[in-house]
């Protein structure tokens, strides 16, 4: 890895393990092109690769025509109104409104290390913004100054690698060297130009996740074409609806094989990405934070920050696409104390009471739940204000003494006395309408004059801009902190920001509100940090609603979705680890029939899928029939034996229930490939199907494994059609190499019932 500068063909060369990215200075003029991003190539003079960016169509030779230049060269850093007609990352208007701009390369640098990210509040607050650090490896860093000599900008266009990664982290800074106040109305982070020849010559694929409550990251794929195709978020977080997250790759790319050109940004809310190919068949594919309700007055001497993006590219497929960002999530961007460590199990008591509990419900389940060997006891929404629903007292973070005689203090020491540790939870951003706070200080709700807010969930949010207001919250959290053993915190965040107004900010700035509101998330939670570092931290949005890489710096866990149907959890699992390692992922055994789909299902499968995340429960313990309770203990155990196989190995995807229409199956591989975890999960008997071969991934071909069934021992077990030891003979192949598991694969067996599981610890001998 490293970055080099070659100044007679002014070429730089950011490389990685198995990359190049190869920028270019293009004309006396100074133009930022990619002359290409792929697989590594050599340090050689790739300007051959650029076409019409060399002589003899240069501007300083072909003036007459400056259009034709840029509508056509693979630009790092498009700006608009000056020839480039494509989709611009950065749009700027001056003094008297007009909105060209043209960046040019004025100087570089290249050094070691990996520079923090920065921007503030408007109370002057600095606040580091979340970004990929080096942490114990080798990292260098690439500056690239541009210059918009017009309107006196500069373009800081940073690039960054580690030794250890193959993802290339690049971010954008703005200054303003002028003497007057230019209106930003677009910075995107990352544009990426790519040659259609990238995808062997054809109409690449733009993979994108998406879905909405209940129904978070699924996969979606289409063929793009001319114009553009975009996900985005205007909601004020990253969404239920869509993921700051494209991958473009060829049409037959797939798990295993092909190329994939990906990127995610480290950031928490509005964003928009997107794909599409020009007049000349060239892709353009960019991300950042969405223009829409943005805007950013930038004074003299002022500067606007750009969250970081991530760039992937590999030749492996999804699974080689997930393995990178998975690789650098847990070495370069998680920072708390917990992302190494067995993570306690958890119940948590939503689904068992909703908000119809008291001190003494939560003690019977935390009682039992000790019996089962779970850890911690996490009091969800209701324990505060009189919220006994969703309709009021966000805001008055006071404890409900009825519902908690002593308070949260006493809870917390019966909690320990019978060994368990405490969890709670909060939903610090919000106001209800009713509640005294919001009796007290209407105006910290965000809205905007003459129109009365709009109401979600019954709720308005908190303009935690103001530090009035953030210290007000931060001082809230903290307090409830301070008087009790409390090892983890639900951070929750259940409504989207509309609206947008804010009393602390003039009608110039208004349009910084859903920036500086992310900051402001961000403000908060490493405050909280700071003062609690042994402090879990778990950030959920409604379920999934803020799953993104930004959340990941302050949490080392994300809840995934309040769908805890194991089944729906299949899809919505297999898109969350397309990009989040599965130890970021909040996955609870929950009751059946589900309480959103009604779908039953046996205790063993929902096991099987929770236990690919960080793992927990979320049912009534003292009310799920006895031989549930049962069979915990023994999940508990597996959680313990395989967990750290799940939390640090390399992730596969070995079927998808979308394709299969049968089964799903998944693995995890530990990176000495010693030992791996197969969990199958079958959705469909049909024992007349036989197409139930599967080829496991990511094993050494040149070792001897054995299998082992995990929980094959139970009595109650009801996975086999055949009965348990006829189903294990039928597949267990006794001793053998990866190379066959891996070509040959194995037969799985058709179970007994819809539903079944099998996992499967795979040990080299
Ligand atoms: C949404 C979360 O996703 C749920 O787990 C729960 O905490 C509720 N909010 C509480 O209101």
């Amino acid at each position: 890895m490293g970055i080099f500068f070659d100044p007679e063909n002014r070429l730089f060369f950011i490389e990685t393990l198995n990359t190049t990215m190869c920028l270019m200075i293009a004309d006396e003029e100074g133009f930022l092109v990619n002359a290409y991003y792929g697989a590594k190539a050599g340090r050689d003079d790739l300007r051959y690769l650029t076409g019409g960016a060399c002589d003899p169509s240069v501007p300083s030779r072909n003036n007459r025509d400056r259009g034709c230049y840029f509508d056509k060269v693979r630009m790092e850093f498009p700006s608009g109104g000056t020839g480039d007609f494509r989709t611009p990352i950065v749009s700027v208007r001056d003094a008297g409104g007009h909105d060209s701009s043209l960046f040019t390369y004025v100087s570089h640098r290249i050094y070691d290390g990996k520079d923090e990210l920065f921007s503030g509040l408007p109370d002057n607050r600095t606040v580091r913004m979340p970004a990929t650090f080096s942490g114990d490896s080798k990292a260098q860093m690439l500056e690239i100054t541009l210059e918009e000599k017009v309107l006196g900008l500069k373009a800081l266009l940073s690039y960054s690698v580690f030794e250890d990664s193959d993802a290339i982290l690049k971010n954008v800074k703005l200054i303003n060297e002028s003497d007057s106040t230019v209106m930003v109305d677009k910075l995107l982070s990352s544009n990426l130009d790519l040659d259609l020849s990238a995808f062997g010559n054809n109409e690449p694929d733009l993979v994108t996740l998406s879905g909405s409550w209940a129904r978070e990251r699924r996969m979606d794929r289409r063929t793009i074409s001319r114009g553009n195709t975009e996900v985005y978020s205007t909601r004020g977080e990253s969404s239920h609806q869509f993921q700051p997250f494209f991958a473009l790759c060829d049409g037959n790319t797939d798990d295993s094989y092909g190329t994939v050109y990906a990127q995610t940004l480290v950031w928490s809310g509005n964003f928009v990405c997107g794909a599409g190919m020009d007049q000349f068949e060239t892709v353009r594919a960019y991300i950042g934070i969405s223009p829409v309700h943005f805007s950013w007055d930038l004074a003299p001497g002022g500067s606007l920050q750009a969250p970081e993006a991530v760039l992937v590219f590999t030749k492996d497929g999804f699974d080689g696409m997930s393995h990178i960002f998975h690789d650098l999530f847990r070495t370069h961007l998680i920072r708390s104390p917990y992302l190494h460590r067995e993570r306690p199990i958890l119940i948590n008591n939503w689904e068992a009471t909703y908000f119809n509990f008291n001190a003494d419900k939560l003690l019977d389940i935390a009682r039992d739940a000790k019996k089962c060997g779970i850890e911690m006891l996490v009091m969800d929404d209701g324990w505060f204000g009189k919220r006994d629903d969703d309709n009021s007292s966000l805001g008055d973070w006071f404890v409900n003494e009825k519902k908690l005689p002593g308070g949260v203090e006493r809870l917390s020491d019966e909690l320990e006395k019978l060994g368990m540790k405490f969890g709670i939870w909060f939903e610090p951003e919000m106001i209800s309408p009713d509640s005294d706070l919001y009796r007290a200080h209407p105006d910290w709700a965000i809205s905007s004059p003459g129109r009365v807010p709009t109401r979600i969930r019954n709720q308005y949010v908190l303009d935690i801009t103001r530090s009035e207001v953030r210290d007000y919250v931060y001082e809230c959290v903290a307090k409830i902190l301070r008087s009790a053993k409390i090892s983890y915190v639900k951070w929750d965040m259940n409504r989207q920001l509309l609206d947008l107004g804010s009393a602390g900010l003039d009608e110039k700035s208004m349009g910084r509100l859903s920036y500086l509101y992310t900051l402001s998330v961000y403000d908060l939670q490493e405050r909280l940090l700071e003062e609690f570092p042994g402090l879990l931290l778990e950030n959920c949005s409604g379920g999934g609603a803020r799953y993104d890489a930004g959340m990941l710096f302050y949490s080392p866990q994300i809840w995934c979705s309040d769908d805890t149907d194991a089944f729906e959890r299949l899809t919505i699992q297999a898109g969350t680890e397309m990009i989040y390692p599965l130890s970021t992922m909040g996955a609870h055994v929950s009751a059946s029939p589900n309480h959103i789909s009604g779908r039953v299902m046996p205790f063993d499968v929902r096991g099987a899928v929770a236990l690919s995340g960080t793992f927990g429960y979320e049912l009534d313990i003292t009310a799920i029939p006895e031989e549930e309770r049962k069979a915990i203990p023994e999940q508990v155990e597996i959680y313990h034996s395989v967990g750290d196989i799940v939390r640090e190995g390399d992730y596969y995807r070995i079927a998808r229930i979308s394709d299969t229409g049968l089964y799903d199956a998944w693995m995890s591989v530990a990176k000495d490939k010693n030992r791996a975890l197969l969990t199958y999960v079958q959705c469909k008997g049909s024992p007349q199907n036989n197409k139930r071969l599967i080829r496991l991934k990511g094993l050494d071909p040149d070792k001897k494994y054995r299998l082992k069934l995990i929980g094959s021992e139970r009595e109650d077990s009801s996975f086999c059609s055949h009965g348990k030891k006829e189903a294990w003979k039928l597949l267990d192949p006794g001793e053998v190499s990866g190379r066959s598991l891996m070509n040959a694969g194995l037969l799985m067996p058709v179970l007994w019932g819809t539903y079944g599981q099998l996992m499967i610890e795979i040990i080299c001998i």
